[in-house]
Formats: structure tokens, sequence, C-alpha cells
């Protein structure tokens, strides 16, 4: 990077390339860090990040470095990242029917992805440690009360009265908590028989078996059978293959709240590298990425492979900086970028960043988060998002990573397993009156299972070109 680059973004003396030689777990407490809650006693936050310190890591270095190498082949191409899940996890809508069936769609989408287009499926769950969100406005106003703005159940709560509203560090050992309950029954149904192909059917909700997206699931679940059966025939010890049986998931959020994410980084004893262990992918978001920021220095640091979304007015020397700052030493699978440009805005804003980037030599995994730039206010007062609009951003996405030959490594999508009415569109047409039939979601407007699978068949027909 041009070092008048650097100074430009990052201020004359800031470190411009990777890890500055200072760096800590601690070193973000330097930079100015957006989007904190203003936390209204010192003593309980002490408190609970030293509770958080002396607990035992969510995931392990090695772990981490599996994935950074699982990236590393989408970003040569050879595979494709799915990362789903909740806008926000809720400390209410927590249970294990809510973690399957959300399991359930994201394997649903991975199969058919898988099938249809060819390529292996990374992948990774917004879960497990998604519970803070960035907010555009610091507080909310009713009438003449004016609190706290809701920054997910990590830090307070989305009633709107003085005492929920209060940012609460305790919520921050409890998000902890429910991590490792998530991450624990995920390892449990991953590694214990329930990801085994020939349950391809099982995870066929009887909601969605029931509609157009689901039968269309149904046929691809029934050639999968045949194969299996085929491969038997052919002698083929299917039994011994693991593949067939289990998978990997990892688990990914925004390092939001950088108390949390640096009560729970730790010194690989074997390597001494340090590990954000709150969960296996960090990401910073469009409000936090600033280059010489808390969140990024965060970041630069720990081994975990990290990502950075990418709104439309990012300048492609600010993403020069970023991959910089974030992958020194240019390394596959360490960093994904993920834009969210909307739907119309794609053409114009992603092509400066490819060249970009591929001029400074950073192997990164290319991804689209098509519903961020796609969100708007129904006439009902509720957030929601066209999936017509999703399926454009993501058309527009492919298409211009197809024209400049880079390759389209993946999606990032806000979804839940349940029968929800937030998006509006798909085959079942959820229109803006319906919006307030089913609308459960903490904080963004989520796919519903039918729309996820139609999005995933959208999606497999765009990757096979
Ligand atoms: C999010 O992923 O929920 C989010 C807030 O995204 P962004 O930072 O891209 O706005
Ligand atoms: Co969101």
């Amino acid at each position: 990077m041009p070092d008048d680059v650097a100074d430009e973004i990052l201020g004359p003396g800031a470190d411009g390339e990777g890890t500055s030689a200072s760096w800590s777990a601690s070193s973000w407490r330097r930079r100015a860090a957006a989007q904190q809650p203003q936390w209204p006693d010192e003593e309980e936050l002490k408190h609970a990040v030293s509770t958080l310190a002396a607990l035992p890591p969510l995931v392990i270095a090695s772990e981490t470095r599996s994935l950074t190498a699982a990236l590393a082949a989408v970003a040569r191409g050879e595979a494709f990242l799915l990362q789903a899940g909740d806008c926000a996890e809720s400390f209410r809508e927590f249970g294990a029917d809510h973690i399957r069936d959300k399991l359930k769609v994201v394997l649903q989408m991975a199969v058919t992805l898988t099938y249809a287009a060819g390529v292996p499926v990374v992948k990774v769950g917004r879960i497990a440690g998604q519970f803070a969100k960035p907010r555009t406005a610091a507080v909310e106003r009713v009438g003449d009360l004016e609190l706290e703005a809701f920054r997910g159940h990590m830090v307070n709560d989305e009633a709107f009265d003085v005492q929920a509203r209060r940012p609460d560090p305790a919520r921050l050992v409890s998000a902890y908590h429910q991590a490792a309950a998530t991450l624990n029954l995920l390892r449990a149904f991953t590694k214990g028989g329930f990801a085994d192909l020939s349950h391809v059917h099982k995870w066929n909700q009887e909601f969605v078996a029931s509609s157009s997206e689901g039968r269309r699931y149904e046929r691809i679940a029934k050639e999968i059978d045949r194969a299996l059966r085929f491969m038997a025939a052919c002698g083929i010890d299917l039994q011994s293959e693991e593949s067939l049986h289990e998978t990997d998931f990892w688990t990914s959020h925004e390092a939001l709240i950088l108390h949390y994410e640096e009560a729970l980084t730790r010194q690989d004893s074997l390597t001494g590298d340090w590990v954000d262990t709150s969960g296996h992918l960090l990401w910073v978001g469009e409000r936090t990425r600033q280059p010489d920021g808390a969140h990024v220095e965060f970041l630069s640091g720990v081994i975990n492979p990290v990502a950075v979304k990418l709104g439309p007015t990012v300048t492609p020397d600010e993403v020069a900086v970023l991959c910089a700052r974030l992958d020194p030493e240019r390394t596959p699978g360490r960093l994904t970028l993920i834009t969210r440009m909307g739907a119309g805005s794609v053409a114009d804003a992603l092509p400066p960043l490819v060249e970009r980037v591929r001029e400074a030599g950073h192997p990164v995994v290319w991804a689209c988060d098509p519903m961020h730039g796609n969100t708007f206010t129904s006439e009902g007062g509720r957030k929601t998002r066209r999936l017509g609009d999703i399926v454009s951003e993501l058309r527009e996405w492919f298409g211009v990573h197809r024209e400049l030959g880079s390759w389209p490594g993946g999606v990032h999508v806000e979804l839940t397993g349940d029968d929800v009415t937030e998006c509006l569109g798909g085959a079942e047409e959820i229109m803006e009156g319906d919006l307030a039939q089913r609308y459960t979601t903490a904080c963004d407007p989520r796919l519903n299972a039918r729309q996820s699978l139609d999005l995933a068949f959208d999606v497999a027909e765009l990757l096979r070109g």
C-alpha cells in the first residue's frame, strides 16, 4: 500500500501494515471504539470481564486454522461459502428446536448448492455469539423519554423502559453461556448423525415439504438417495466414508462488543498465537470498520479468519488499507470481504474494489450479503426486504465477478428455520399486509425456511453460470 494512502486514512504515524508492534488483546482500548454501550457501572463491567476471562474457550486454535484452510479453498475458487443465521440471536427465542431448525435450513441450502452446482460448501452460522447489534442512532426517543438504543441481548433488552435499556454487563456472561449451549448442540448434531447424508429428507420441515420449493428439494434428496445406493451397489463401503456421515459447521458473529471479545481471547500454548475463542470467524461491520479504529486493531492481532462488511460508499483505497491491516501476509482464507451494496449499486461499486484488491495481491474470499443494502420500512412501519431485490443484488454481484474473472466465493444471509413473515415475496408471496402475522425478529427481517431454500436454488443456478 502506498504510504500516502496509509497516512491519509490512518493518520500520520499510525501502523499501516498488519498488526501493530504493540498489539495485545487490549490494545484496541487505545483507539476510538465505535458502537460501544455506555456501561453505567465500571465495577460491574470489570466483574463480568474477569468472570469471562476465567471461563473455558468456546473454540480452539486448531479449529480456527482448519476454517482458514477451508476458506483458502474458497479463495482459490474450489469451494463456496454459505454464511447464514439470525440477524441477532435472542435470549428469549432460545431452545433446541430453534437451533435444530436453523441447522436444517442451512444443511438443505448447502446440499442444494453442492448437488446443483457441484461445489463443496463451507457452512458458517451467524450463531453462538451473534448477540450484539450496531445501531444507526445511539438513543431512541418516544414522547419525552429518551433511552439508550437496543443493542442486542448481550447488552440490554428491547422493551422501552429505563431498566430494560440499561446496559448490563452480566448479559455478557449470559451470552457466553447461551453460546456454549448452542455450540454444544451444533457439535452434537453435526458430528453425531443428524447431518448424515442418508437423512436429507428429514431436514425438510413439514411446512416446507408441502410447498413447491420443498418438493423441488425432495427431488434432489431422492437423487442423492439413488446416488448413495448406486455407490453401495458398486461395492463402495459408505459406512467408512466419514464425510457422508458428519459435517463441519463453523460459528461466526460480528466482533462488536470488544470487552467480550478481549475476555475470550487466549494465547495458544503450542504456538503463542492469539485466538479469539468466542467463535471461529469474526467480522467487523459496516459501522465499525474504520482502519484506525478499535475493531480493526483488535482483529488484526488474532489468528481467526476474519471478514469485513463493505457498503456502497467504501472506496478502493479504504479497502486496500483494510486488506493491509488485516491480511499483511496475504494468507489465503484469512480475509473475507462481504459486500452489501444494495440492488442496483453493484455494477458501479464492486469492480473498482475487486481490481484494487487484485493489484494489491490479497487472496481474499469475495462474499455477497444481499440483505443489508436492501432493507426498507414498510407502510405498516416494519423493517423488511424483498426477495426480488435480494436475488437482483446477487445476480448483479455474480455478473461482476464473471466479467472480471474473480471467483464469486459466497453468500451471507439472515434467515431462520421458523415459518416467519418478515421478508416480502418468494413462492408464498408474502405481502406487506402479511408482515404482522409472524414477525418475531429481534432486529432485521430474516428469510423464512421456504424463502431460504428458494434462494439456494437461485444461487445454485447463478453458480452454475
Ligand atoms: C449485520 O450483519 O447484521 C449488520 C448490521 O450488517 P452491516 O454491518 O453490513 O450493516
Ligand atoms: Co442484520
